[in-house]
């Protein structure tokens, strides 16, 4: 016998896990975390729909069931590090489901010590991104724990896991026939599965929830201001969580963060993905004008490689590496100037900075007016160019010289 915490969503697949490792003998604790999944939609009744899972969990035999609020380590952790990388899988993807396996993994591992637990448990398929980046991370805290993946070692089908909990006095929630897999917290929200399969169907309206249809977006444009403290963002006074659930209604309000990526997934294969991202690509966005206000040449040109290593990394599973880390020490020190506001406008299914200000920007009105006051020196650059062009007329001059025998 042993003690197992097991990942608990509530939902069909994962209460069928917990009813097969109770009823092979061992002592399971039930995890769930609250990472502001409802915060894209109304929100209403999410506190309440998350007890019910608690509930559920005791219910079918769970010795504890916890119901964790990790909204705000979520945010400090995973997705703030996200932001000063403006990670963006593939250029399109905010990366809200990689970057919560580390921290579920971690609260696993966490929960494990506190119980005395040997083993955690999943209910990834074999086919995922998120028993990759799950079991690294678990591993990487504590190589002692075992970690469980069920349903990768015995892949259960719709219909017997249906069985299963008909047979084992399982509920089997009234969700179990919903057209799509979701995954959602408060960086995003991912949608797949269902006819969006098909790489030529467009997705349905049904598949998104955070987001307005064309046709509800307001006609008039919405400008907001995004102030940034040392790249911690804020809006009106709103930070963190809470930041990030007005954000997901209010650009969300104007179709903003639809996105949908054939994707390519760790284990070789390509999927196809939608997501709702409002609040993060508003976050992105603006982030990213006020670097490039703010940066040298030099550190966007080379940050530029280091946001695509860092996203790499992070979407890989490969989130406890050193690389990463390292990265992160980088993004960091250059977090220290980035104080400043951006001013973002919202319309249409649109998200685009229109204006941007810091006490750190290095753009200089007198360096770059082509009025009056401009303080340019105009003279230098012809010298400038003879110089800097030097090494190509040279090759140039060798390269005809060379050739010209042959002719
Ligand atoms: N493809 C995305 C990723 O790998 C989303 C995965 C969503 N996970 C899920 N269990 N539905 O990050």
């Amino acid at each position: 016998m042993s003690t197992i915490v097991l990942a608990y969503s509530g939902g069909l697949d994962t209460s069928v896990l917990l009813k097969r490792h109770i009823l092979d003998g061992n002592r399971v604790i039930a995890m769930t975390l609250d990472l502001g999944e409802s915060d894209g939609t109304a929100g209403a009744g999410a506190s309440a729909a998350l007890n019910a899972v608690r509930d559920k969990a005791l219910a079918l035999g769970a010795e504890a069931a916890l119901l964790i609020d990790a909204k705000d380590r979520f945010i400090d952790e995973m997705a703030l590090p996200a932001l000063r990388a403006n990670a963006l899988y593939e250029g399109l993807y905010p990366m809200s489901a990689a970057l919560s396996r580390p921290l579920i993994a971690a609260l696993l591992v966490e929960t494990a010590h506190e119980y005395g637990a040997d083993a955690v448990s999943h209910g990834c398929t074999g086919k995922g991104n998120d028993q990759v980046r799950i079991e690294i991370a678990v591993k990487a805290l504590d190589t002692s724990i075992t970690a469980l993946a069920p349903l990768r070692e015995k892949p259960l089908s719709r219909p017997d896991a249906i069985a299963f909990a008909r047979a084992n006095g399982v509920p089997v929630p009234h969700t179990v026939d919903q057209p799509y897999s979701i995954d959602a917290n408060l960086w995003g929200r991912s949608i797949e599965a269902g006819v969006l399969e098909n790489p030529w169907t467009a997705p349905p309206e049904d598949a998104y929830a955070w987001t307005a249809s064309p046709e509800k977006r307001p006609a008039a444009p919405e400008t907001l201001v995004i102030d940034f403290e040392r790249g911690i963002p804020s809006q009106a006074g709103l930070r963190g969580a809470q930041l990030l659930a007005a954000l997901n209604k209010q650009a969300g309000a104007h179709g903003v963060g639809r996105i949908d990526l054939v994707e390519d997934r760790i284990v070789g294969v390509k999927s196809r993905e939608v997501y709702e991202c409002p609040g993060s690509i508003a976050l992105i966005t603006a982030h990213k004008a006020l670097e490039r206000l703010v940066l040298t040449r030099d550190e966007l040109r080379f940050k530029t490689l280091l946001d695509q290593k860092w996203t790499e990394l992070t979407y890989d599973g490969l989130w406890p590496s050193p690389l990463r880390k390292a990265i992160d020490a980088f993004n960091t020190a250059l977090a220290e100037r980035m104080t400043g506001r951006v001013r973002l406008r919202l319309h249409q299914g649109t998200c685009v900075a229109e204006g941007s200000s810091s006490p750190f920007g290095l753009y200089d009105e007198r360096l770059a007016t082509y009025g009056r006051d401009d303080a340019f020196k105009h003279d230098a650059a012809g010298g400038f160019i003879h110089l800097w062009g030097l090494p190509v007329e040279l090759a140039a001059r060798v390269a005809d010289a060379a050739l010209a025998p042959a002719r």
